[in-house]
C-alpha cells in the first residue's frame, strides 16, 4: 500500500516536470513583441539587465592611457579585461604583440593605476560581468581571446577581418561605430565593405 501511494507520487511528479516547457511556451505567446523562442530565453542571459549594471562599459575617460594606448588601435575600455591581463601586457611592452611599445615610467604608473582601477572586476557594466564570468580564473592577453568575446563573434566569417577596412579581429572600431562610447550593442553594429 505504502509501496503504491510513493509510486503515484512519483508518476504525478514525472508528469508535472514533462508540462513545465509547455507552459513556458504557451506563457510566452501572449507576449507578441518578443519574438524570441522560450528556449532561447533559457539560454540567453543578455537583455536581464539588473539595476547595479550598466548597460555600456565607461568611455577611456584617461589622457595618458587614451594617448599611449590608443596611438596604433583603438583604446579599448579597460573593462574590457581583468586586472590580472592589463597587468600583464603592462610587463610585457617590449614585445607587445610584435610591436615594441616603450613608454617612460610617469605614463607607465598613470596608465597602470587606471587600468587596475577601471579593469573588469570593478566595472559595473554588464560586458565587463559577462566577460569575467567567462573567464573564469583566465587572464589572457587579448579581449578577442575571451570566451564570451569570441561565442559573441562566432557566427562572423574569419574572411571578413581581412577585409582592408577592418584588418582583424581587434579593430573593434570598424564594426561597432559606437565602441568609444563603451556602446557594443548588435543594434549599432555596421560591418563595413
Ligand atoms: C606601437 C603600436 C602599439 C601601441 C603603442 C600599443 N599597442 Fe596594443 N597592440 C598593438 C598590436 C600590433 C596589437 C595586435 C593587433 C592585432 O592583432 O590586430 C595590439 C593588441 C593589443 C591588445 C589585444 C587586442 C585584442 O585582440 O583583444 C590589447 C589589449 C592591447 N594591444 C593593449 C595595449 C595597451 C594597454 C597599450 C598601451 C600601454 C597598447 N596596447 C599600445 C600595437 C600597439
Ligand atoms: C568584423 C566586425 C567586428 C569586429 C572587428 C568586432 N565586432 Fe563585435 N560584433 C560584431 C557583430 C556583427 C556582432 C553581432 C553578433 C550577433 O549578434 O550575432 C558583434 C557583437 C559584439 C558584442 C555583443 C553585442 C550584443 O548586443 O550582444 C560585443 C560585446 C562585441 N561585439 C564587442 C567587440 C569588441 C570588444 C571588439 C574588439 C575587440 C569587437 N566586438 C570587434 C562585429 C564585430
Amino acid at each position: 500500500m505504502k509501496e503504491s501511494k510513493k509510486m503515484v507520487l512519483v508518476l504525478i511528479g514525472c508528469f508535472l516536470l514533462f508540462l513545465l516547457p509547455f507552459s513556458v511556451a504557451f506563457a510566452d505567446d501572449d507576449n507578441h513583441k518578443d519574438p524570441k523562442k522560450w528556449y532561447e530565453k533559457i539560454f540567453d542571459d543578455d537583455d536581464h539587465d539588473d539595476d547595479h549594471e550598466s548597460k555600456y562599459l565607461t568611455p577611456v575617460n584617461n589622457e595618458t592611457f587614451k594617448q599611449e594606448c590608443g596611438a596604433c588601435h583603438f583604446a579599448y575600455q579597460p573593462g574590457l579585461l581583468p586586472a590580472g591581463s592589463w597587468g600583464k601586457i603592462l610587463s610585457n611592452l617590449p614585445a607587445h604583440f610584435g610591436e615594441e611599445v616603450s613608454l617612460d615610467q610617469e605614463s607607465k604608473n598613470i596608465i597602470n593605476e587606471y587600468l587596475q582601477s577601471t579593469a573588469a572586476e570593478n566595472s559595473s557594466a554588464k560586458r565587463a560581468r559577462k566577460i569575467l564570468k567567462s573567464l573564469g580564473e583566465k587572464t589572457p592577453l587579448r579581449i578577442t581571446k575571451t570566451p564570451y568575446i569570441q561565442e559573441k563573434h562566432h557566427e562572423l566569417d574569419s574572411n571578413i577581418f581581412s577585409r582592408q577596412s577592418i584588418g582583424s579581429p581587434s579593430n573593434c572600431i570598424a564594426c561597432h561605430p559606437t565602441a568609444e562610447q563603451g556602446n557594443y550593442d548588435d543594434d549599432f553594429v555596421k560591418i563595413p565593405k
